[in-house]
């Protein structure tokens, strides 16, 4: 089946709910993939963050393959090894003492939710997230992202949230009740265009939470485990969340979700108070632990925090060059160059050439390469970038 036939056959039989990119993925390997027709691709956008270690890394395809012969799924009715292994992993590596495991982002989120309505124990249960934040699709995950574009027609949704400015310390403590249980927000919006939380407003959240036991949840599911140069993007601010949630990278391609909580608040589940059937499944909670083995053998992290200052400089050479960037942001390998003008057109244009990004709030060039990307590659797809911007004529300074 070649690419055009592959459309048809989607719009014919799919939901027609993505805005898909005429293209069709047919393999990967590390930083690259190909296309039905075998054009190769530099992949700077990795399954919006999903492909961290690059894309069939052999660590995963060996731990897949390892527990397939085994095991592939068993309910939650029974202890599930990996999934134990899996947890005590990523309470080592966090503030957390516990997890609960779910299969996707929003699902993740919608646990921390629960956790925090427990909190509140009824009398307070609202939760204040972040205008342009983005959490999910599901109708409660969908209320608590604060963008109406997400929202339209699909009301009534749960009540229970308020909406804050990001980065404005003093709107928040005015939204603050005897009603709030929580604050959501994610340290660096993803989907919101890559903007990060400064420090003063991060500190001044944590107080507040401190202050009034009010929960602080992090949704790290995008900047989550090392993409920003730390394990936990929280790690930058020296302080602690009450819930975090992660997903997208964490089983190496495979769908999972992840919240992790402190004893306080994870021990407000009790028995039957929260289940999902293919969470943490034996094969998927393989997959993650291959996944967090890789990340430390290939000292990622650090990579990426390296790779991400070096990615960064490049990016600042570009913005001295074209007076239609607006501004550089991100940090570590999570990196947004905002344009003047849609990016929907240098989107294509790089594609064309042989390199993958997206385009997210409408004018943020978004890039989420694989965190082992090296310099050379780096360097290749700033030149596509560049002759894209060149090929625009939009002029340069
Ligand atoms: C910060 C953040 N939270 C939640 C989600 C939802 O994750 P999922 O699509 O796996 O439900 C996303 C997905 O883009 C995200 O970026």
């Amino acid at each position: 089946m070649d690419t055009q036939m592959a459309m048809q056959m989607d719009k014919k039989y799919v939901m027609q709910s993505y805005s898909r990119i005429p293209l069709v993925i047919d393999k990967g390997k590390g930083v690259r993939v190909w296309d039905k027709e075998g054009r190769e691709y530099l992949d700077f956008i990795s399954g919006i963050g999903v492909n961290a270690i690059g894309h069939c890394h052999p660590e995963i395809l060996r731990a897949l393959t390892h527990q397939a012969k085994r095991l592939l799924h068993c309910s939650n009715l029974y202890y599930i090894e990996p999934q134990a292994n899996l947890a005590r992993a990523l309470c080592e590596v966090s503030f957390a003492d516990k997890v609960f495991f779910s299969n996707s982002g929003a699902e993740a989120n919608e646990a921390a939710i629960k956790l925090a309505r427990r909190w509140g124990k009824g009398k307070r249960y609202e939760i204040i997230t972040m205008k342009e934040s983005f959490h999910g699709r599901t109708l409660t995950t969908l209320r608590a992202t604060a963008q109406t574009k997400y929202q339209k027609g699909f009301g009534p949704f749960p009540p229970g949230f308020k909406y804050s400015p990001f980065n404005d310390l003093e709107r928040l403590k005015e939204r603050v009740s005897e009603k709030t249980c929580a604050i959501m927000l994610e340290p660096i919006q993803g989907e919101g265009g890559i903007r990060m939380a400064s420090e003063d407003f991060m500190e001044g959240v944590w107080e507040i939470c401190r202050g009034k036991r009010i929960l602080l949840i992090l949704d790290e599911i995008q900047c989550g485990l090392g993409r920003t140069g730390k394990m936990f993007a929280y790690q930058h601010y020296g302080i602690e969340p009450d819930i975090m949630t992660l997903a997208k990278p964490l089983a190496g391609g495979l769908p999972m979700g992840a919240t992790l909580a402190k004893e306080e608040v994870a021990s407000l589940f009790k028995p039957g108070d929260h289940a999902s059937t293919f969470g943490g499944n034996p094969l998927v909670s393989s997959a993650a632990l291959a996944f967090l083995k890789v990340m430390e053998e290939e000292n990622l992290v650090k990579k990426a925090e390296e790779r991400g200052e070096y990615f960064g400089e490049r990016l600042k050479e570009l913005k001295a060059k074209y007076s239609f960037i607006k501004e550089i942001r991100g940090k570590g390998l999570m990196r947004g160059i905002e344009l003047e003008f849609e990016g929907k057109g240098v989107v294509e244009k790089c594609r064309y050439q042989g390199l993958l990004i997206n385009c997210t709030a409408k004018k943020v060039l978004r890039f989420l390469p694989p965190l082992t990307v090296k310099e050379e590659e780096i360097d290749q797809a700033v030149d596509i970038l560049q002759g894209a911007f060149e090929e625009l004529g939009q002029g340069g300074k």
